[in-house]
């Protein structure tokens, strides 16, 4: 697989430099799990390969592709935090990572993209109908693998968050553009389609551990605004990030018919013309008639990048309080670091 350590994967890198000291530390609170997420790749690597070549192939595009295994390393620190001791989280954390793996292929399909990862996405390389059925092969499998341990609670909750991820695609799709997308509307979409997903990494090694279930509410919420500050960030970076750090194209959102955070959060204060030149682009789905740093004025003028970060990072409050309600110790200082990242990362 590929070498980039987590360290590379999640953080420094990631991090502004006045935020590299607590970037160290999450490196130090990440090397809490940094053996299982090994163990993590192996179950990839093993769980991608089938006697039809094409899968086995695609499958090791994908997780050589690397990511960054933001849903693994949470479920690994949750369940260190409960004091897991035996191996099931390695598998449920690879679960995880499957099924996110078929929503991104999936995703991909529905909106054009032609990178992820830093390489060419598997629609581009492979074409749609293959990719169509790769994503298929994946949400199974990932339901498979779980169905070995035979913990009917577990599988209804990937059942559950798993169609909620598709209802959320959907309800995105729907919506695809139209100008008209209340707050309301959006925060829904990135429930369904991101948060929910966070929110099972957390909660789900509640169910291994005898006696945790007190801490399965708090652990989920923490999860869902996470996963919330996490997709917010997605969508900001989408205007202020460069694609060499993304691994996939920027200010892609608005292209591909996407109302997201900073411009919801522009229209309601947006001239007539501003809300025309958002409209146009959104019709042509390109930045033909009306140039990129037009909608860049706009957003600057109306301040909604800043307004967009403080979202986040009221998202990201909101999962430190819950943490501080856990217990004391490295785990949750992880898990408190890992809610700075999704709320800070540059990537
Ligand atoms: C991408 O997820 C989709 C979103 C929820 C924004 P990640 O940013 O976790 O993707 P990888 O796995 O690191 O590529
Ligand atoms: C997240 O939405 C995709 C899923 C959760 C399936 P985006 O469309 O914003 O994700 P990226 O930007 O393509 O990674
Ligand atoms: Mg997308
Ligand atoms: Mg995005």
């Amino acid at each position: 697989m590929n070498s980039t350590s987590l360290t590379d994967r999640l953080l420094l890198a990631n991090l502004p430099v006045e935020e590299r000291a607590n970037g160290q530390r999450l490196v130090r609170a990440l090397s809490l799990v940094e053996e299982k997420l090994r163990g993590v790749e192996e179950e990839l690597e093993r769980r991608t390969r089938s006697d039809v070549p094409t899968i086995s192939l695609i499958g090791e595009y994908l997780v050589d592709g690397g990511g960054k295994r933001i849903r693994p390393a949470l479920l690994l620190l949750a369940s260190r935090l409960l004091g897991y001791e035996g191996e099931i989280d390695v598998k449920y954390a690879a679960v995880l990572e499957l099924i996110h793996t078929a929503t991104l292929v999936h995703d991909d399909i529905i909106d054009g993209a032609d990178t992820r990862r830093g390489r060419v996405s598997v629609n581009r390389r492979w074409g749609n109908e293959l990719t169509v059925l790769f994503g298929d092969y994946l949400y199974m499998k990932g339901m498979k693998v779980a169905l070995e341990e035979g913990d009917v609670r577990v599988l209804d909750l990937l059942a559950d968050v798993t169609l909620a991820m598709t209802e959320g695609e959907i309800l995105g799709a729907e919506r695809r553009g139209s100008v008209d997308l209340t707050i309301g509307d959006y925060l829904e979409v990135v429930r369904r389609k991101t948060a929910l997903l966070f929110a099972a990494a957390c909660r789900i090694p509640a169910f291994l551990v005898p006696g945790a279930e007190a801490r399965a509410d708090t652990l989920w919420g923490f999860g869902l605004a996470l996963g919330t500050a996490f997709q917010l960030q997605d969508d900001l970076l989408d205007y202020t990030a460069s694609e060499e750090d993304l691994g996939k194209p920027v200010l892609s959102d608005l292209r591909e018919g996407k109302l997201t955070l900073p411009l919801i959060l522009s229209i309601p204060q947006a001239t007539p013309a501003e809300r025309a030149a958002i409209e146009t682009v959104m019709r042509e789905q390109a930045f033909v008639s009306v140039p990129v740093s037009a909608i860049l004025e706009i957003v600057d003028r109306l301040g909604a990048l800043e307004k967009a970060r403080r979202m986040v990072e009221e998202y990201a409050g909101r999962a430190r309080d819950l943490a501080l309600t856990l217990p004391e110790g490295d785990p949750r200082d992880a898990l408190l670091l890992a809610a700075e990242y999704a709320a800070n990362r540059r990537k």
